[in-house]
């Protein structure tokens, strides 16, 4: 994972470095570090955030228009100062920063040992950075050439950004499975993972693609080789539109809290151009040219990580039920080893917030190997699996900044709400009645989630109290809501640290059962109408066992009201929609809880937002 930043220029680079840092920092918060080249070539790095940095800087020397910065998280060596990047090669020439795991480092470690080569750290990036280094001192090369080089030696995921004492005016970067953009200013360049630490200086930016190489210098400007040292045209210049207050706090103490509560807007963002209830249609644009080949795939094929795949199961449930298509869900990390049958005839969909989880990348590379039409649905715009898959649709959530996924997800599940209702009605499989009344509530969804957003966090901060100091909690729902009690227990546990189980409520007496006593909060799910009856069989069997009830209801179920401990109302939708309200209590829920337990909310421990590691 990791961010990653670089500047050349006119202006100083240290306080554009440090303010990038801060905005990728949810990328990785191990330690961070900057390098500064100003005649000397200084290194500064400090174990912990972007803020432990700027105090152990302090009055330091940070001049110079040419630098390159990091926020780590561990994959090679713990988490200290020394493995903090950016790393130097033995001599000091160069300094590295990197994003990626270098898979054969132990092998040209062991190499570079031969010719002399000792390191201080236990990274795989320092072995790269030798490795540069060598090819550079062999060859006698200049830096773009010995990290080209370099690179053709090595297996793995990085994204890089190097910097050579000894040749000021130029900055050496490279990609391959780990992101990098390109910033383009005026007689400026910026390099970073993604564009939040570039926007406020231009929104002129060009995505690196694998394998390619770019070399960035006062007096050439940008060139771009690949691997083989083949020029490559500069790819199209993108236009970024992204607003500075997205990616700010705007008052609010935490991202995640932001976040929770920009979802009736993002879920109207989702569906802006997509849905017209007057009109009574649902379209979209990235489907069209491929809707034959979808309404008649032998299957949908979903690959997703952690929340992503949550809405992948949510999606199993309305395309199976909407539009009659069989639908498979897939942790693509599994998916992408075990073998999988794949076949022409069926259609691969990604869904990933950030669009760079390598595990759903690589899924999404074997399917399409074995020629299957792939899918992106992605909320960050240019990234990599947006750019790999054959069609797709953004979810337009705008930059999510806390770790744990909140809009991304009911953007996510918006945008399969739609993409089921375009399929069913294009196969016949709901009636235009139907049809029709499922688009007249879509419409209403931002209105209901802001509902439920204001009216249940007062009961919610109460529950948060007498749940804060559990240690174990249960999640339970039946069918569209099951998706959501995994969710629910997922930002419980990633948030706050409580352990915390979801499970088909029905599961339940098939084994969790016998954890439950009087210490234990059940959170149960019980919003959508079809389960309803049996959810209450459920619950009564959690209070016979006087396990504590958490209920999440449609306002006015009195009936659940006699037997839960605590209630929580939100208004209710139509039973395929349920998800999109129901998860709001639990992101509430999770994040009071985490607060009132001191955490970090929008930095928990070991996590970083996206993950471009296997
Ligand atoms: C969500 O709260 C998690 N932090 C995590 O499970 C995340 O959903 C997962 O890593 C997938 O990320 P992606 O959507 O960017 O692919
Ligand atoms: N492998 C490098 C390290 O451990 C970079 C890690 C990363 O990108 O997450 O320092």
């Amino acid at each position: 994972m990791c961010g990653i930043v670089g500047y050349i220029g006119n202006r100083q680079a240290y306080p554009i470095l440090i303010k990038g840092l801060r905005r990728l920092e949810y990328r990785g918060y191990d330690s961070a570090g900057v390098a500064l080249l100003n005649g000397a070539l200084n290194v500064y790095k400090k174990k912990g955030k972007v803020n432990d940095l700027v105090n152990f800087i302090g009055d330091k020397n940070i001049k110079g228009n040419l630098g390159i910065g990091h926020t780590r998280w561990a994959t090679h060596g713990a988490p200290d100062d020394i493995n903090a990047h950016p790393h130097f090669s033995g001599s000091e020439r160069l300094v590295i920063i990197h994003n990626g795991i270098i898979e054969n480092y132990a092998t040209i470690k062991s190499w570079l040992e031969t010719k002399g080569h000792t390191f201080t750290s236990e990274t795989d990036t320092e072995v790269l950075i030798c490795l540069i280094e060598q090819i550079q001192k062999e060859g006698d090369l200049p830096i773009e050439d010995a990290v080209r080089i370099a690179l053709t030696k090595v297996v793995g995921a990085y994204a890089i950004v190097v910097i050579d004492r000894l040749d000021p005016n130029k900055m050496v970067a490279a990609r391959k499975s780990s992101p990098l953009v390109v910033g383009i200013g005026e007689e400026e360049f910026f390099v970073a993972s993604d564009a939040t630490p570039i926007v406020e200086y231009t929104n002129q930016v060009v995505y690196l693609d694998d394998n390619e190489i770019a070399i960035v210098s006062r007096e050439n400007g940008l060139k771009v080789v690949n691997i083989q040292n083949e020029e490559v045209k500069i790819p199209i210049v993108h236009e970024i539109d992204m607003k500075i207050e997205a990616i700010e706090k705007g008052g609010y103490e935490y991202f995640m809290h932001k976040e929770i509560y920009e979802q009736p807007k993002t879920i109207d963002d989702c569906m802006r151009g997509r849905l017209s209830v007057q009109e009574g249609w649902a379209r979209l644009g990235g489907l069209a040219q491929y809707k034959n080949k979808i309404c008649n795939a032998d299957r949908i094929i979903i690959v997703a990580c952690g929340t992503s795949w949550h809405a992948g199961l949510i999606a199993e449930y309305l395309i199976e039920d909407l539009a009659r298509i069989p639908v498979e869900v897939e942790y693509a990390s599994e998916f992408r080893y075990r073998n999988p049958i794949i076949s022409e005839r069926d259609v691969v969909l990604a869904i990933s917030q950030s669009g760079e989880t390598a595990d759903t990348l690589a899924a999404l590379e074997l399917a399409k190997k074995m020629g299957a039409l792939t899918y992106g649905i992605c909320n960050v715009v240019g990234s990599s699996i947006a750019r790999a898959t054959d069609a797709g649709s953004y979810i337009h959530a705008g930059p999510e900044i806390g770790v744990a996924s909140t809009k991304a997800f009911t953007g996510q599940v918006t945008l399969l709400s739609l993409m089921a209702l375009v399929l069913a009605n294009e196969r016949g499989t709901i009636s235009s009645t139907q049809y029709q009344e499922y688009i007249t509530e879509l419409g209403q969804i931002p209105e209901k989630v802001n509902k439920a957003l204001t009216s249940s966090d007062d009961e919610i901060r109460i529950i948060s109290e007498k749940m804060k100091n559990a240690d174990n909690a249960l999640y339970l729902g039946r069918g569209y809501n099951f998706p959501v009690a995994l969710e629910g227990a997922l930002k419980l546990k990633e948030i706050s640290y409580i352990h915390a189980e979801g499970y088909p409520a029905a599961e339940m007496k098939h084994g969790p059962i016998a954890l439950i006593d009087e210490n234990m909060p059940v959170v149960v799910i019980a919003t959508n109408p079809s389960a309803h009856e049996k959810i209450m069989s459920n619950v009564q069997e959690v209070k016979a066992r006087k396990g504590v009830v958490i209920a999440v209801v449609n306002e006015g179920d009195s009936e659940m009201k006699k037997i839960a401990d605590y209630i929580i109302e939100i208004p209710s939708t139509l039973e395929p929609f349920t998800p999109l309200i129901s998860v709001i209590p639990m992101q509430l829920l999770s994040y009071h809880i985490a607060v009132m337990r001191g955490c970090n909310v929008d930095q928990p421990r070991n996590l970083a937002k996206s993950v471009t590691v296997e």
